[in-house]
């Protein structure tokens, strides 16, 4: 009997570690061909990681960008090398971005760029600011100098923080750009047509300034400099902000890459070289890699699936269109009504996604029904659905999809675009609800992995499977 039971724990053990050999999570197919939920080794929700595994598709593709985690094992920002993430202080920074975007869009402070005299710097400082969590590295001014940039779908205007720091500079990693050693800078005169709008000069230099909405800030000299991407992706006068005076806490990046739908944000600025589209992929863990691609090349042929993409309110984001939402088998009850109110936007900055109180609620019934035979367990922050598996090697999560304008259905299929793992006995429901006065947000939790693709030019917005290997 127990020789029996003994053989059957290896045959047991040996089909778990096959499924594993090939495939992340298994597909469990109800008759019908459609799967419902994923089978997942509760392992995998915390790679051993102390070492930055590369993904090669930065590598390999045309004018293409590592994409790191800030505080992860392939980031050389992060001191913690251990990858331990310091969840409370990424958290508190989600809350601080959403904040941030309420205020943007609450103000109708447009896309937050202020060229105007009546920009009030406040004064306080050591406050976080939501510049998303993702960098790469670039090369600005010539000889090139290399800077880290926090890329954000959510900004327009590109800065780093310039010497001499005429008012104030925070701490970052690399050493901070210094125009005048630099041969291809140029301050934007106060006269020229960019600058109309701006009021505040500096010896008839134009002046920018950016206030977020949590009271960071950058000030400084609007200018063109030569930005180099890759090799063979040298960008002659693109307009940044070349921060003179900056205040808030940056996670040690030299400032923000901005990737938004305005006239001043980098594919904006570079369409006729790349038409106005980019793709990135973020990595599945903050010890793997992503990239980020301008140009088409991004595009995975077929696999890639498009909806229509917004403006939002004149904001620099990406509006989308939800139009359903299912768990498992069950659709959750979605109505016109339950988004139009403040709609959606996709961004790359915002951690964890934001629904409407009422659809959150409904997400979140249903998902607790499905995971019944899990032990539940406190929640934590913004989260409230949070489980227990110590003890268990796998878990079977149900299948959370988004149907989205034009058709298209985004599956997450990973179970760290579902689930936030802070410990074995602490896996959170990675979605939280928030009251209708900011938009519903499409987080970088439930980007993980996705090649998503912002054809800009062609007014949408396209999403694939496995973009980064
Ligand atoms: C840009 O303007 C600032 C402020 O007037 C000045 O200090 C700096 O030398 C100028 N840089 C160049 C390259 O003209
Ligand atoms: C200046 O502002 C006007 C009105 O707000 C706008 O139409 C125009 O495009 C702006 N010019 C620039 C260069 O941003």
């Amino acid at each position: 009997m127990s020789v029996m039971k003994n053989f059957l724990n290896v045959i047991l053990i040996l089909c778990v570690c096959l499924n594993w050999c090939f495939t992340e999570g298994v597909a469990e197919k109800k008759e019908s061909g459609k799967v419902d939920s994923y089978t997942f080794q509760v392992s995998s929700l915390f790679p051993s990681s102390s070492s930055c595994v590369l993904s090669s598709k930065a590598s390999n593709t045309k004018s293409s960008l590592r994409v790191v985690h800030m505080h992860g094992a392939c980031s050389h920002l992060s001191s913690n090398k251990d990858a331990s993430l310091d969840h409370e202080e990424i958290l508190r920074h989600d809350q601080a971005r959403v904040e941030s975007i309420r205020s943007k869009l609450s103000k109708n402070n447009a896309d937050g760029v202020s060229m105007t005299k009546s920009t009030k710097l406040p004064a306080k400082s050591g406050i976080t600011l939501g510049s998303g969590n993702y960098i790469v590295t670039i090369g600005i001014g010539t000889p090139k100098h290399d800077i880290s940039l926090a890329f954000d779908t959510g900004s327009d205007l590109t800065w780093t923080q310039c010497k001499p720091c005429l008012g104030s500079c925070y701490s970052q990693k690399e050493p901070i750009f210094n125009p005048s050693s630099s041969s291809s800078y140029h301050n934007v005169s106060c006269s020229s047509p960019v600058c109309k709008n701006g009021t505040t000069c500096l010896d008839s230099n134009c002046v920018y300034g950016i206030v977020y909405g949590d009271n960071s800030f950058t000030r400084g000299f609007f200018a063109k400099e030569r930005f180099t991407l890759t090799n063979s992706d040298v960008l002659d006068n693109v307009y940044f902000g070349c921060g003179e005076y900056n205040q808030g806490l940056f996670f040690r990046t030299a400032g923000i890459l901005g990737l938004g739908r305005g006239k001043l944000s980098l594919p904006s600025q570079t369409a006729t070289t790349y038409n106005n589209i980019f793709s990135y992929c973020l990595p599945s863990s903050a010890s793997n890699t992503g990239h980020l691609t301008f140009g088409s090349a991004g595009i995975v042929s077929k696999s890639v699936k498009f909806t229509p993409v917004y403006s939002f309110r004149s904001s620099p984001h990406y509006g989308i269109k939800i139009v359903g939402i299912s768990v498992g088998d069950k659709e959750l009850e979605i109505t016109p009504a339950s988004f139009s109110t403040n709609g959606a936007i996709i961004d790359s900055g915002t951690v964890i996604t934001r629904l409407p109180t009422k659809v959150y609620a409904e997400l979140r019934t249903v998902f607790k029904e499905k995971m019944s035979r899990y032990k539940a367990t406190s929640g934590r922050g913004i989260f409230d659905t949070c489980y227990d598996f110590t003890g268990l090697d796998t878990m079977r999560i149900p299948k959370i999809a988004f149907s989205l304008g034009g058709g298209t259905v985004v599956e997450l299929d990973k179970i760290g675009m579902v689930l936030y793992p802070f410990t074995r006995s602490q896996v959170c429901l990675a979605f939280a609800g928030d009251d209708d006065h900011i938009p519903a947000i499409f987080g970088n939790v439930q980007q993980k992995t996705m090649e998503i693709v912002y054809d800009v030019a062609g007014g949408r917005l396209g999403f694939a499977p496995n973009g980064c290997s």
